[in-house]
């Protein structure tokens, strides 16, 4: 239920200087990164996380990203190591997302990683997300901004449209450039894991480590607690490898399977990841079961179809 009234806001150093004086206060603020628009709050505060969660009706045993500006912050909350070292230097800013034991004196609040001893870190690269840390002036714990369970949004119209009057501001900054929520690697011990396939493919994250990132099966819940199987779904059933729409069904489209919207009619996976969920909410709209054409398993289509089979997983309810 709408409880308050939620201000849009511009990427203008004035509004920032706004959004950061309302995070200090310990409200949530949507925000535009690179990937998808994450709902922030101050990580160093239980009662700012605890708004955050409650906003977005998601599970306390989900843990969040703590978004900062740069390497030397990080290096603050995380035990760092060699292998740290060398994904931030490739990646950083960027949609890549480190897991790593939290350092001592860290200040982060316990309901951030919901009780792990590992931390989940990031540097944005949209400048709009980077200006807002620096204002700030700390680590934003920022997941995705929208309800638990629903389709991540890459727009402040999506934001709106289901966080309105449940947050107290959103900065409207367009539309995110990669449009899939960062990839996340654990490195809490010798192991590098992909936790999470997302905006950045796995290949180059494979070629900067020297070394294989170990897999987990998609419904495996205990290395990565906050996946949840049945995720990123809209309101409508999602079939999965449609050719063609079948009685009722809207189809999205991929390459020439061509559909009722496309995600890149060159086949293009970039131009794919960028529309996924803007087009899942459009087609949502019209209350049709959706059909999604088959997409190829490399690069960021893994990222891709892992949101797919989510979003097509059995839900309760
Ligand atoms: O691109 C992104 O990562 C976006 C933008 C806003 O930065 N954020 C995002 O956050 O996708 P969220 O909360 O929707 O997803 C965070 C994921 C969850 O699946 C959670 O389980 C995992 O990160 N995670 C967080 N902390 C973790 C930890 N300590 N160990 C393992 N997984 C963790
Ligand atoms: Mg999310």
């Amino acid at each position: 239920m709408p409880t308050q009234t939620t201000q849009t806001l511009t990427a203008s150093s004035a509004d920032l200087a706004r959004a950061a004086d309302l995070l200090a206060q310990g409200e949530s603020v949507a925000f535009p990164t690179e990937t998808v628009y994450g709902l922030g709050g101050d990580a160093r505060s239980g009662p700012a996380v605890a708004r955050v969660y409650e906003a977005k009706g998601r599970p306390a045993f989900n843990p969040l990203i703590a978004h900062v500006p740069d390497i030397e912050t990080a290096q603050r909350l995380v035990m760092w190591s060699h292998m740290a070292d060398r994904l931030a230097l490739a990646f950083w800013p960027g949609p890549l997302t480190l897991v790593l034991p939290l350092r001592e004196g860290h200040g982060i609040a316990p309901l951030v990683t919901a009780g792990l001893d590992t931390l989940a870190v990031r540097v944005p690269a949209h400048p709009t997300a980077r200006a807002l840390l620096r204002a700030f002036g700390g680590p934003l714990a920022a997941p995705s901004a929208n309800p638990s369970g629903r389709i991540s949004p890459t727009t402040a119209a999506h934001v709106l449209a289901e966080l309105g009057g449940r947050i107290s501001a959103v900065i409207d900054d367009g539309a995110c450039d990669v449009g899939l929520e960062s990839t996340i690697v654990g490195l809490a011990d010798d192991t590098p894991r992909l936790l999470r396939p997302g905006g950045l493919p796995a290949e180059p994250i494979e070629a900067a480590l020297g070394q294989e990132l170990v897999r987990h099966h998609v419904s495996d819940t205990l290395n990565a607690p906050g996946q949840l199987l049945s995720h990123y779904a809209p309101k409508a059933t999602l079939r999965l490898n449609g050719e063609e729409a079948r009685t009722d069904e809207v189809l999205l489209g991929f390459g020439e399977v061509y559909g009722d919207l496309n995600l890149s009619r060159n086949g293009d996976l970039t131009e794919a990841a960028a529309n996924l969920f803007g087009h899942l909410h459009e087609l949502d709209l019209t209350g049709r079961p959706i059909a999604v054409a088959p997409i190829p398993d490399h690069g960021l289509g893994a990222a891709i179809n892992d949101r797919l089979r989510r979003a097509a997983a059995p839900r309760d309810s």
